[in-house]
């Protein structure tokens, strides 16, 4: 028992028998602002998602700055940090199997005027920057991301 509980400790709590079956979202601070989160994450469980860890909060300019890394040469970089930190958001570690693509097709493109009907994005985002749901677009990223806002033992915990 002992060899095993410390084999599970050192290994990858992302990796374990969850390869490709996680992803991590972030209902972002316009969801809030407008009451609708409730409504986006009852919308991803309704389309299958579980819910295995999740936190309101209120991140500071160094956070999103720091998320939001790579996109840190576009034009719309500085804007975005600002909204995301605007208010409460709520990153979320979600299971289903293909996790990655099927919630980027749940939610739907970036611009919601360019979403398909019935998407997270088609029906409660404002705009292309104010777009009310985040989604991790590789499994790279997903574990990345995930890593940015929870802990190891939150991860253990979400198993
Ligand atoms: P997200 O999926 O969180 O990834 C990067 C975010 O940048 C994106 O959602 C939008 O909120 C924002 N974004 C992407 N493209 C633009 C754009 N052309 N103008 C403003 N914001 C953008």
């Amino acid at each position: 028992m002992w060899s095993n509980f410390s084999e599970t400790l050192t290994k990858s709590h992302w990796d374990i028998d969850m390869a490709g079956s996680r992803t991590l979202t972030i209902v972002k601070p316009d969801a809030f602002a407008s009451g609708k989160a409730g409504r986006i994450i009852a919308h991803l469980e309704q389309a299958g998602f579980k819910v295995k860890a999740g936190r309101v909060l209120h991140m500071t300019q160094a956070q999103a700055g720091a998320f939001y890394e790579v996109h840190k040469e576009r034009p719309f970089y500085g804007s975005l940090v600002s909204f995301m930190t605007s208010g409460p958001c709520m990153p979320l570690v979600l299971e289903k199997a293909n996790a990655v693509l099927s919630l980027r097709d749940a939610i739907g493109a970036t611009d919601p005027a360019e979403a398909a009907e019935g998407t997270v994005r088609k029906l409660y985002a404002e705009s292309k920057e104010r777009n009310a749901i985040h989604a991790s677009d590789s499994d790279e990223n997903a574990e990345r991301e995930a890593r940015f806002f929870f802990s190891e033992s939150e991860l253990i915990a979400a198993l």
